[in-house]
């Protein structure tokens, strides 16, 4: 689905006061109307068994929070946390993955939901991780996806938008923690 440009420049949203954002990507209504359908793939493709979504925090928050509403039958939620260690000023590329060891995954229909797919690098990591859970099965879902990744080990099965290659902010995305609370999608280039 393609992105409505609109130029921010007369537009007066006192969010934004000082910051530098550019152009709104995807709006509130264009987002609304995408999270409805991805409900309703989701809801049709799981027919049977316990459903867990799994939410990688922060940037899904939002997200999830919307698409879980629009999904038509019974299901859990629970969230985990992405973070990479080292010794704090070498990225080591390692992802540590932080979660409710109380939680089960072994047996469920597990769909991680990812707020936007860059590098791929965050979701080859965890999927590994997760699997070695048997899960019955393991799926992606992601709002946004900049189709750019090489060497994804695992396909995305429901994506919201294939985005621009630009850096997106709002709805959950963050530049330096700033705008996850815009209700639309912005770049800041
Ligand atoms: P990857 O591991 O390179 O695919 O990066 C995924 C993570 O990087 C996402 O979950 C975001 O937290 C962050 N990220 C990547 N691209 C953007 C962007 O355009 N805006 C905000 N965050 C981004
Ligand atoms: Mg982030």
């Amino acid at each position: 689905m393609s992105s409505t440009i609109k130029p921010l420049d007369e537009i007066s949203d006192p969010r934004l006061s000082g910051r530098a954002v550019r152009r709104i990507a995807y709006d509130q209504a264009t987002i609304a109307r995408r999270v409805a359908e991805l409900g309703s793939e989701i809801s049709a493709a799981y027919p049977d068994g316990d459903l867990l979504v799994l939410g990688l925090l922060k940037g899904s928050f939002i997200f999830l929070s919307d698409l879980v509403r629009q999904i038509t039958r019974p299901l859990q939620v629970d969230f985990l946390v992405a973070s990479s260690y080292g010794d704090g000023t070498v990225s080591s590329g390692t992802v540590k993955l932080v979660y409710d060891p109380e939680t089960r995954l072994e047996g469920k229909d597990i769909l991680l939901v990812e707020d936007i797919v860059d590098s791929g690098r965050t979701l080859n990591r965890l999927m590994g991780i997760l699997a070695e859970r048997e899960p019955r099965s393991l799926e992606i879902c992601a709002l946004l996806h900049k189709r750019i990744a090489e060497g994804l080990k695992h396909d995305t099965k429901f994506v919201g938008f294939d985005a621009p290659h630009e850096f997106l902010v709002g709805y959950g995305l963050d530049h330096a923690e700033n705008f996850r609370h815009l209700p639309y999608i912005a770049s800041l280039q």
